[in-house]
């Protein structure tokens, strides 16, 4: 088989002569980072991190943050080896072949499409939540839930998702700046948190500490491990770093300090917000009559979460950090709270199209895509992949409309995890084939990080819900076969030796 590999100078000069406006700097970048990664996962997930394993969920965020520090690692070193859009994509191009990273691409669809409609999502619950709380105002089910929960159409989401697709149309210059003052104001309503929920932690709310065990064996993704398959979405994001890569100054030096310098921040506040929940109000899961954990996303789960009795759990709600909160007593401070996330998570939703949005961009520029003169188009005005843009943010728009934000949250990780996977062999392949090239970034101690990113993303991807994985490969055997239908015959490398 010929595996078409793109010589790394080859990808180089693609991008000079087709490329985006390079504004981006260190800081920027950074900021960005963390404009990326702390949303619904922190704000939302955590929820459903304490249904699927109680206490033991700050285990959970210990695991995926090990697992996302190591593949960081290994994106760093071919992110500042390759600093051109399109990132796990890109290096698969250059050093594991064409096919690879048509999968990796097709994968990464998965990640930043679905993540956007995910944060979506949990955006939502806490609009709906600031009309509530705040307002005083109850919106009907109907337009504020998918029918998975009782009701028909998320209308806040899609909402939410339109307007964000409009301004990244509009340039990536001035959705940087707008993010770096919504990242400020997420990163003070975590502060606030753990200030507020530390001090009233209570010993005997971690016990049982892990009611639902460590490995699942029920299919559903429950459990310390599959909790932590979940809660990986609080810390994905840091790549869409490496997706600025052409849009940014010195990107042998700056993508790295981007990478990294985000990821470290966010896994510090996580651990306080995770210790600061669950010792405030407990954790304990909803069970069904044999005392087995209900899974999140499921009717069964959303009926027993209806009850009186079950109303109060972390695990039953949608706005889980206003709601511990709010059990503790500081009722004005959770409306606060509501509306920081209210007004930040949107820049996630941002970072994650913006990522989407450049990997498609780059894709179609290598002729991978059906109808790539179209999509790879740059707007004359604004200097944005805008044909791209909208395409994709029409479809996050109706998967945030229909769907629960755990679901998607999980079918995100599966492709985020596929890629990180490929990344972290990508980095080792090309240390043994071309030892002898330029790394601006080395990742340090490659033969121990890179196969501990390597299993940590298997495992990680092997203890999401059976349903989950079934969705991946569903999704990556339809990838091949377009592939094989158009990109194979189509690509620039086609009939090449
Ligand atoms: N890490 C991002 C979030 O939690 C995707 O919303």
């Amino acid at each position: 088989m010929n595996w078409r590999i793109k010589p790394l100078d080859e990808i180089l000069a693609t991008a000079e002569k087709k490329s985006l406006k390079r504004s981006l700097g260190a800081f920027q970048l950074t900021m960005m980072g963390i404009g990326a990664i702390i949303g619904t996962g922190i704000f939302v997930l955590t929820a459903e991190a304490a249904q699927k394993a109680g206490p033991g969920m700050m285990l959970s965020f210990v695991i995926a943050g090990f697992v996302c520090a190591v593949a960081a690692l290994c994106y760093a070193e071919l992110s500042s080896m390759v600093p051109v859009s399109g990132s796990a994509y890109t290096y698969s191009y250059a050093v594991l072949g064409e096919v690879i990273a048509w999968m990796v691409g097709w994968a990464l669809i998965l990640e930043f499409a679905v993540a956007a409609s995910a944060v979506s999502v949990g955006w939502s619950n806490y609009f709906v939540g600031f009309m509530e709380r705040t307002l005083g105002f109850d919106l009907p089910v109907a337009f504020t839930k998918g029918i998975y929960a009782g009701g028909f159409i998320n209308l806040p989401a899609a909402a939410i998702a339109l307007l964000v697709t409009g301004l990244l149309v509009l340039g990536t210059r001035e959705s940087a700046t707008v993010n770096a003052v919504l990242v400020s104001i997420k990163v003070a309503a975590l502060i606030v948190f753990v200030i507020l929920a530390i001090p009233v932690i209570n010993g005997a709310n971690f016990e049982p500490f892990a009611p639902n065990g460590f490995l699942d064996t029920s299919g559903l993704g429950i459990g310390v491990a599959g909790a932590a398959a979940s809660i990986f979405f609080a810390y994905v994001g840091f790549d869409a770093v490496a997706t600025a890569a052409e849009e940014t100054k010195d990107p042998q030096r700056n993508i790295p300090i981007g990478l990294i310098g985000s990821l470290a921040i966010c896994t510090v506040f996580y651990l306080l917000v995770a210790a600061g929940a669950v010792g405030a109000i407990g954790a304990q899961p909803v069970a069904d009559a044999s005392g087995i954990a209900l899974s999140p996303g499921s009717e069964a789960f959303f009926a027993a979460c209806a009850q009186e009795a079950n109303r109060n759990l972390l695990a039953c709600s949608d706005e889980p950090l206003a709601h511990v909160l709010d059990m503790i007593g500081w009722a004005k401070i959770a409306q606060l709270i509501g509306i920081a996330a209210f007004l930040a998570l949107p820049s996630v939703i941002l970072m994650m199209l913006f990522g989407q949005t450049r990997i498609f961009f780059v894709m179609a520029r290598d002729g991978l895509l059906p109808f790539h003169e179209t999509l790879s188009k740059v707007h004359p005005k604004f200097g944005t992949p805008y044909v791209v843009t909208i395409i994709t943010g029409i479809a996050v728009t109706i998967f945030a409309a229909f769907f629960p934000v755990g679901v998607l949250a999980d079918i995100s990780n599966s492709g985020t995890l596929f890629a990180f996977l490929t990344v972290s062999v990508g980095v080792m392949v090309l240390r043994v084939r071309e030892p002898g090239r330029h790394r601006p970034f080395r990742t340090p101690l490659i033969w121990l990080v890179g196969p501990l990113a390597f299993i940590g993303c298997a495992f990680l991807l092997f203890s999401l819900p059976m349903k989950t994985q079934i969705t991946f490969l569903q999704w990556t055997a339809a990838g091949l076969l377009i592939y094989f239908l158009y990109g194979y015959r189509k690509s620039p490398l086609a009939g090449r030796k």
